[in-house]
């Protein structure tokens, strides 16, 4: 009636005058809003709900994914939550979930998890707060650091999760805990619903050098940062030193070419670099700066940017590449020889097994030197070359020009495959998600075990007098062997194994 009177005064009053069926339109509706919930009413069976979750007695546990049917049927691309504690990372995925038109949300493990989780912690974690985090969206991406997800893997969530390997993946694990660790991520990698994405072409080589043994290939891709950068932007360059106004100093950035001072002393650019560039009077043509730079735009503006590589990768390179920038780095050759006569205390350099493993494919696996990128950098053979460069204004701003066009173009079609990639990989892991949608599928994905020793006894849905004691009113008292458990079943086919390698785990760390 409401409607109806608001309906004819609004016409009165002319606002719906490009609606001259209006009535018919408002009583479809209401027809439409009637029929709607009379067909919401399947959903509210008593004897159907009673069929889905009778079975269950630990309700205190109880926790069961969303219900995606509508999304599914739809093709709505389903919520991801995007775990990182780097921020390189997230301005990544930020512009990959644009370009993807997907909801996400952003959790920074880093305020709640401690680096390198080891099994007890990660037991007590699934514990306390395994459902919130195992069921807050569809999809899980773990990326940075790969042991935040441990205590999800550990109790056996069964959300489908990426791990998106930046960082090597054992970063920060301590040498005593590493066994259990790789054991565990052995046996994840078997999991269907667990995927791996690199985001480089080193991080696989690690892990199976520590002894992981990877997932199918159809479960495994190399993706590569985009590298978007989100600072906001540099100020010009002030005309602080010369005087002159902006003009001249913008000038005088792209001619000299930038160095970042690295903070730690024992990188090349201050063990040797930079008194090198002292004992030759050559500062006039480096502009050297600290650790807060600008980011990429700003090394954009230069005529080259001195670097060493200490790591396969970083961000830096992607981004500064995506902006222009061209880096000046020395050769495969100098950089081998380099390794193998600086100690670490001279020369910093994450991955010195890499060149001793690898003599004479090691550029295949550091993206500094990758055949994607290689020729996009300025590489020099020996100190002449670096001076010459340096001192030869026309002759490298040239070479700057042209390395620039060929870098842009590198990161771009990089960028193109990374994009297409993630394309795939997330229509794989939703139609993985759609494919188990019944409430019965999502109860069994959501049964949510507390660490307990017995999770292999229980697996039918006939209550049992194990999951009889519910622990409402737990006094904190660690955890009560296999007493905790809801009575819900695990999940058959596709299944993961949460019983198995999950409970074993938590089981043993906290009894
Ligand atoms: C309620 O659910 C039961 C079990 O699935 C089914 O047999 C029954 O037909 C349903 N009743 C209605 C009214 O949909
Ligand atoms: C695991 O880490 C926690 C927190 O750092 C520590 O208290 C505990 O002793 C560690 N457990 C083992 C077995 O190392």
């Amino acid at each position: 009636m409401v409607w109806q009177r608001h309906h004819f005064m609004a016409t009165r009053t002319g606002r719906l005058h490009f609606y001259p069926c209006g009535p018919l339109i408002l009583y479809s509706l209401l027809l439409y809003a009637f029929l709607t919930k009379a067909s919401n009413d399947s959903y509210l069976n008593d004897t159907a709900l009673r069929l889905n979750y009778g079975g269950i007695t630990n309700w205190a546990h109880f926790s069961t994914p969303a219900d995606v049917r509508a999304q599914c049927a739809d093709g709505i691309p389903l919520r991801i939550a995007y775990f990182t504690r780097h921020t390189g990372t997230l301005w990544d995925w930020i512009a990959i979930a644009a370009h993807l038109h997907v909801p996400w949300t952003r959790v920074n493990p880093g305020l709640f998890l401690q680096y390198g989780i080891n099994a007890s912690s990660a037991a007590r974690v699934w514990h306390d707060v395994g459902h919130v985090i195992c069921h807050m969206a569809d999809i899980l991406i773990f990326s940075d650091t790969i042991p935040d997800a441990r205590p999800l893997l550990q109790g056996g969530c069964q959300t489908p999760i990426v791990l998106q390997v930046t960082n090597r993946f054992d970063f920060e694990v301590l040498p005593s805990d590493l066994p259990s660790y790789v054991a565990l991520l052995s046996e994840v990698a078997r999991r269907p619903h667990v995927w791996w994405v690199s985001n480089n072409p080193y991080e696989e080589e690690y892990m199976v050098r520590r002894g992981v043994k990877l997932p199918p290939a159809e479960r495994r891709m190399m993706l590569r940062p985009v590298g978007t950068c989100l600072l906001p932007d540099a100020a010009p360059p002030t005309s602080g030193e010369g005087g002159g106004g902006d003009a001249a100093a913008v000038a005088d950035a792209t001619i000299r070419v930038a160095m970042i001072l690295p903070p730690y002393s024992r990188h090349l650019e201050n063990t040797f670099i930079m008194p090198w560039l002292l004992r030759h009077g050559l500062t006039a043509h480096v502009q050297v700066y600290r650790q807060h730079y600008g980011g990429p735009s700003v090394l954009a503006r230069h005529r080259g940017v001195i670097t060493v590589p200490y790591q396969t990768s970083v961000m830096k390179m992607y981004e500064g590449l995506a902006a222009g920038a061209v880096f000046v780095i020395p050769s495969p050759e100098l950089f081998a020889t380099l390794v193998r006569e600086l100690d670490l205390h001279r020369m910093s350099f994450c991955c010195r097994d890499l060149l001793r493993n690898h003599p004479d494919d090691w550029p295949q696996f550091m993206d500094w030197y990758h055949p994607d990128f290689v020729s996009a950098h300025v590489l020099y053979d020996n100190l002449k070359d670096l001076k010459r460069f340096l001192t030869d204004h026309a002759w490298s701003s040239q070479l700057v020009s042209e390395r620039r066009r060929i870098g842009t173009a590198a990161m771009a079609a990089s960028r193109e495959r990374t994009l297409d990639g993630y394309g795939h990989l997330l229509r794989a892991v939703s139609q993985q998600v759609c494919a188990a949608t019944t409430p019965e599928q999502l109860r069994a994905r959501g049964a949510v075990f507390r660490a307990g020793k017995s999770l292999s006894s229980l697996s039918s849905l006939s209550p049992s007098p194990l999951a009889a004691a519910d622990d409402d009113d737990d006094n904190g008292g660690g955890v009560p062997n296999g007493l905790t458990l809801l009575a819900a079943g695990v999940e058959g086919s596709g299944g993961g194994r949460s019983g198995s390698g999950g409970g074993g785990g938590g089981g043993e760390a906290l009894a």
